[in-house]
């Protein structure tokens, strides 16, 4: 197992104070993303509890779901598919609406994008109140897909996204 991750993330990752709105403290992972050794450790972790469970899509959620969800797709041996904003999909698309922790907004798939009973897993860069998540899941489940679990970087536990999420297995690098 990769010890020191945890510290090395939470040396790594830059809170920056009311962004990007007053009172909300933003967790930032570029600082992660540019680093290739720990950007490296952190798809094999995220990824680690879903090896051999035959994973054949990934579902990365728009904007910084796509930047994990990509490499764990390929660490997976697995397609990747982009659950994205409203309107931003080519194709003919499936929608579902949710409520943020600042705002509203929805998730768009693709209609054809898994075959039915593809097993899913579903990839974002933080977990807080598992609105986007639970849309997420549900898109994955209209167009027939079995989901495995979700893997987070970071769960922010005092929102309480993970008891919406149950009790499909969540999985995350950091807790705050
Ligand atoms: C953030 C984050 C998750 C979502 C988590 O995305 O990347 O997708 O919020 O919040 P929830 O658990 O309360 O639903 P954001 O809305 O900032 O979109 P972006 O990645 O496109 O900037």
């Amino acid at each position: 197992a990769d010890t020191t991750l945890v510290d090395d993330l939470k040396a790594r990752l830059r809170d920056v104070p009311d962004f990007p709105k007053p009172g909300i403290v933003f967790k930032d992972i570029t600082p992660v993303l540019a680093d290739p050794r720990l950007f490296g450790r952190v798809v094999n972790a995220m990824s680690a509890p879903f090896r051999g469970q035959h994973i054949s899509k990934v579902v990365g959620v728009e904007a910084r779901g796509f930047l994990l969800g990509a490499p764990l797709a390929l660490a997976l041996g697995a397609g990747f598919v982009p659950a994205r904003k409203p309107g931003k999909l080519p194709y003919r698309s499936v929608v579902e609406r949710y409520s943020l922790e600042y705002g509203a907004d929805g998730l768009e798939m693709h209609e054809d994008a898994l075959a039915p009973g593809e097993r899913v897993l579903v990839v974002d860069d933080v977990l807080a109140t598992g609105g986007t998540a639970e849309a997420a899941a549900r898109l994955v489940k209209r167009l027939g897909g079995e989901l495995v679990g979700f893997s987070f970087l970071i769960h922010l536990g005092f929102l309480d996204g993970g008891r919406r999420l149950a009790p499909t297995p969540v999985t995350s690098l950091l807790t705050f």
